[in-house]
């Protein structure tokens, strides 16, 4: 169950949250709701707390566009110098739309179309995060037919079952789709060695997200610098080496977070003896706690023994409560000096399914309260759908005293763009 605060983003102030030097209640009644809100000094911190961390090495952040693809947060962290991890030709174009440097942009994904390769090989990015014998052969045909030169690094598989609070947040077991079973990598190095329009820059490996000890990423780092070691023997010569992302932050089952000083102290030694740069790929670590979901009680409904409390927010704006038993603390943004009561908090949506917390603590809301779901700036809106025909909700940015909508709440239209109705026979 969650109970009070569990993070310095979104503080409380004579009983409202705020978001940097604006109340979250100021921009709920000028934007409305569901709405999620992002605080840019919590990402701007984050950021340079990775930074500071691994400052004894190489370093470049590639921010994983999965976890918030929104152009204003992209745009935040391409100033900050990040690069970004994309795995789509959308993501691709989104971080075009932002201005990325293609020399900072890694490409990762099991299942990349040859329109998407191309594409990422005209555009001249860092690396392919190669995920089979199959699309590197595809990649080395495409780069020879366009005549570029492509870096590529295979992406291996270390068969670590990652302490993840869920099963499908782990990638980097036998049984995962992900990646190259590491007793594979070497001949394939080899081959892709021997092709004109290959260039073997760097390796990779991403076993999860949502992990709290360093253990798995140095037990990772540790067999694909055994890799490095015997291709280096046989004179291919990597440039860096990429520890993916999975970067645990705090929800409310969850108060422990990675101690990414401590995971720095084990990795960067290594990573500099190896003379290689190092790449991450954070996403939830750095935007996660950066974002709070507002949604506004619809009603309370007393059902038997349970109390239902209904919110104009569900797992169409946050699916990650029902789709990976994310637990989300839940607050007012106003508090109302109610008592506590376990309910479950649900939204409209027709399934069963549809919650953003069950059997939670809460001081007992009334219809038009509205409440603030954290850590919800990873994997919230961009897991959103319209399903049940919902609109997807606005997005503000928070910088200090400014307030910036950034992106506009989907309309009724919205719903029925690009559709239409044939002339039936
Ligand atoms: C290849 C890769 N890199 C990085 C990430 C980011 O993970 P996180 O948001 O947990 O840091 C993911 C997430 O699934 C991923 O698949």
């Amino acid at each position: 169950m969650g109970t009070g605060l569990l993070s310095s983003a979104f503080p409380r102030r004579e009983g409202v949250l705020w978001a940097g030097g604006v109340p979250l209640s100021r921009i709920h009644e000028e934007y409305g709701t569901p709405l999620y809100v992002y605080d840019a000094a919590v990402v701007r911190q984050r950021y340079d707390r990775l930074v500071d961390a691994f400052a004894g090495v190489e370093l470049m952040l590639a921010y994983s566009v999965k976890a918030n693809g929104n152009l204003a947060l992209l745009d935040l962290l391409r100033r900050l110098d990040s690069g970004a991890d994309i795995v789509s030709g959308g993501e691709l174009f989104r971080v075009r739309a932002a201005g990325f440097d293609p020399e900072r942009v890694v490409f990762a994904g099991v299942g990349k179309s040859e329109e998407e390769l191309a594409e990422a090989i005209r555009w001249g990015i860092h690396g392919f995060h190669v995920e089979s014998q199959a699309e590197l052969e595809t990649i080395d045909r495409l780069a020879t037919r366009l005549g570029k030169r492509t870096p590529i690094g295979l992406r291996v598989n270390p068969d670590i079952l990652s302490p993840t609070p869920h099963a499908y947040t782990r990638t980097g077991h036998a049984q995962a789709k992900f990646g190259i079973p590491a007793g594979d990598v070497v001949e394939l190095y080899r081959w892709a060695a021997s092709r004109e329009h290959l260039w073997c820059r760097g390796i990779d490996v991403h076993i999860g997200s949502q992990i709290v000890s360093p253990d798995p990423h140095v037990q990772a780092l540790d067999q694909v610098l055994e890799i490095v070691e015997r291709l280096r023997a046989e004179g291919i010569t990597l440039e860096y080496v990429d520890l993916g992302g999975g970067f645990g932050v705090r929800y409310a089952d969850q108060s422990e977070t990675m101690p990414v000083e401590a995971l720095a102290r084990r990795i960067v030694p290594s990573v500099s003896a190896a003379g290689l740069r190092l790449v991450l790929e954070p996403g939830r670590f750095l935007v996660g706690e950066a974002g709070v979901l507002l949604t506004r009680v619809l009603l309370v409904k007393h059902s038997g023994e349970k109390t239902f409390v209904v919110t104009d927010a569900g797992m169409t704006e946050l699916i990650r409560p029902s789709h990976y038993g994310g637990e989300h603390e839940i607050e007012p943004v106003r508090e109302n000096g109610a008592a506590r009561r376990v309910v479950d908090v649900v939204g409209p949506i027709c399934e069963t399914g549809d919650f953003l917390a069950r059997d939670r603590e809460l001081a007992l809301p009334v219809a038009g309260d509205v409440l603030a779901v954290r850590t919800a700036g990873a994997y919230g809106f961009v897991m959103s759908s319209n399903y049940n025909a919902r609109l997807r909700p606005a997005e503000v940015v928070v910088d200090g005293e400014r307030v910036e909508l950034v992106r506009e709440r989907e309309r009724m239209v919205d719903l029925i763009r690009g559709e239409r109705i044939p002339e039936w026979g």
